[in-house]
């Protein structure tokens, strides 16, 4: 399949096209205060090791000032730093320090919900009903004789009811207010002109301070439909993907926010840009919100949740490069974020991201990852990803090979879901665990700057194998996975034909998904038994052992085709 003939050459071109962004999640990358929580000043001291990786970009989780009820998601002021992350002052060097290392720097930013700590919802709760301080979030009465029901039958994400009832001025039970993911995270009500205009504000001012772009949360939530009819389903439970039937997600409304942002984003030099976190499908409906006058980027989730299934593979990768062509928007790959199950597991066991599924134990040995199943799969998907046109977007840890950390004792998880879903549900903590940088436990396994730190006093705490997957044992090691993502990033940057452009799916049997980019570059994943190599390819890259001239089961190679040897493949 060609798409996109006509592009310029990459250099030309909005960097964005064919950025490979590294998402840090901030509270578990490096902590250099020694308190057990990553930090602003962690990232800086790790610049060089992004550097030296290869990426193009960062994207920072919420850094903002927050009672980590769902850690930063909740956001108690849009412009500030949180004081445990460092200052604002750290940040500003930060950004500038990122853009010295040649590499830009999104931010997260999280406009359909506040804190219940922001100054707004606080001024909500003192305010009477029906008072403009009220109107910045969903404030409504109760159904029943006496309010006493849910306005409607929305459930929250993270599970139990989607609205909660306040105490009013005069002690009595009084209005509710809508709050689709945490109850601390109440919903802003994107209908109020001042909080359209506040989020203005909070672009410019990171605008202003040099950020590069935004990553934006839950990006298909901001507009209800009119008057919050119920949900008519058999389970009104508001997962985060629901193509019909739920009046809160992917509403036209949203579109004419990201219009207006759209024009900020162009009225400052460079490409700025806007990824969107926007959980919206069939592809065609995603498509919309990268029109050229709306947001540059959005993830691709069809990855998120996938299995290891090449014919599943082929078809997401069809949909979404068709949807996204109508509309000259790139792909933005993704195999792993925060809120899913690490796909070192997902490949292996099955799973479905964002499902941990806490009966399942772990199968294989996890002491030697270069063997396990899920690690084979995991590399060979990441060469999958970074060869397919468009971005990519690399979890912290992935270029580690991590897998789930499963064995997190339940008085020790963290994420709301837990609690919410009545302790059914072990939730997203599994995949935050704190990166282990050195084998040593010392420090956490050089996480912390405070050498005493134990791996079980980080914040989450660490297991005791975490150390077997340090960055210190995999540095330099021929076989890790984390040369394999620096070789990889390397040849991406040196290849012309790689990034955005166009890819012609190469007939190589039903187990192996092959395509050939511009500059008889090829890229091979085979899911079945052994095959050969092509004749005259010369090997650029494999993601794990050759037998000889066979490319062994969920392995992927990248190939220099012998020139011509493409003519008169079907597309
Ligand atoms: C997004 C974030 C997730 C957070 C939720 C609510 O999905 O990725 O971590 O819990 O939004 O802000």
């Amino acid at each position: 399949m060609n798409q996109q003939i006509g592009l310029p050459p990459r250099a030309q071109r909005p960097w964005w096209r064919d950025a490979v962004t590294y998402q840090i999640y901030i509270r578990s990358f490096t902590d250099s205060n020694g308190d057990g929580k990553g930090d602003v000043e962690g990232i800086r001291t790790r610049l060089p090791y992004l550097k030296a990786l290869g990426i193009d970009a960062i994207w920072i989780t919420p850094w903002y000032p927050s009672p980590q009820k769902d850690h930063g998601y909740d956001v108690a002021d849009f412009m500030a730093i949180e004081s445990d992350y460092g200052t604002l002052a750290d940040a500003e060097r930060l950004i500038k320090e990122t853009h010295e290392h040649g590499l830009k720097l999104l931010v997260d930013i999280v406009p359909n919900h506040s804190s219940y700590k922001h100054e707004w919802f606080q001024a909500a709760l003192k305010a009477a009903p029906g008072s403009p301080e009220r109107d910045r979030y969903i404030f409504r009465d109760g159904k029943g004789v006496n309010g006493e029901l849910a306005p409607n039958n929305w459930q929250s994400v993270f599970g139990g009811p989607g609205w909660k009832r306040v105490i009013e001025a005069d002690g009595r039970a009084g209005q509710w207010y809508l709050h689709l993911f945490a109850v601390e995270q109440p919903d802003f009500n994107w209908e109020n002109a001042e909080v359209r205009a506040h989020f203005e504000d909070v672009l410019k001012f990171w605008l202003d301070r040099g950020v590069d772009g935004f990553r934006i949360d839950v990006a298909h939530g901001l507009v209800k439909a009119a008057g919050l009819p119920d949900i008519v389903a058999v389970d009104p439970h508001a997962e985060m993907l629901a193509p019909e039937g739920r009046p809160f997600w992917d509403q036209d409304g949203v579109h004419e926010i990201y219009r207006q942002w759209r024009k900020i984003l162009d009225s400052y030099p460079g490409d700025r840009m806007a990824v969107a976190e926007a959980w919206v499908s069939p592809a065609s409906r995603l498509a919309l919100y990268l029109r050229p006058d709306e947001l540059a980027n959005s993830f691709n989730f069809d990855f998120l949740g996938s299995l290891w299934e090449p014919t599943i593979l082929k078809e997401m990768i069809n949909r979404s490069m068709e949807a996204l062509a109508e509309v000259g928007a790139p792909s933005s790959w993704v195999f792993n974020n925060h809120d899913v199950v690490r796909s070192v597991d997902r490949f292996d066991l099955g799973l479905i991201a964002g499902k941990a599924d806490t009966t399942l134990e772990r199968q294989g040995d996890p002491t030697k990852f270069n063997v396990l199943r899920g690690t084979t799969r995991a590399r060979a998907g990441a060469l999958l990803m970074l060869a397919l046109p468009g971005g990519a977007y690399v979890y912290q840890g992935e270029e580690l090979a991590l897998p789930e950390v499963r064995d997190i004792p339940e008085d020790r998880l963290t994420d709301p879901r837990w609690a919410m879903s009545n302790y059914t549900d072990r939730g997203r903590d599994g995949c935050r665990v704190p990166l282990p940088w050195k084998a040593d436990p010392a420090g956490a396994f050089g996480f912390s700057s405070n050498a005493a730190l134990t791996p079980t006093q980080a914040w989450l705490p660490q297991s005791p194998w975490w150390g077997l997957y340090a960055v210190d044992t995999q540095e330099g090691h021929p076989d890790s996975t984390l040369t394999m993502y620096q070789q990889a990033l390397a040849l991406r940057h040196k290849e012309a034909g790689l990034g955005d452009g166009p890819m012609t799916w190469i007939q190589a049997g039903e187990s192996v998904l092959a395509f050939s980019r511009p500059g008889d570059f090829a890229c091979y994943v085979n899911f079945g038994a052994p095959i050969a190599l092509p004749g005259n390819a010369q090997l650029l890259l494999s993601s794990g052992p050759l037998d000889g001239t066979m490319i062994p089961t969920d392995t992927a190679v990248w190939l220099r085709l012998a020139a011509g040897s493409l003519v008169n493949q079907p597309d």
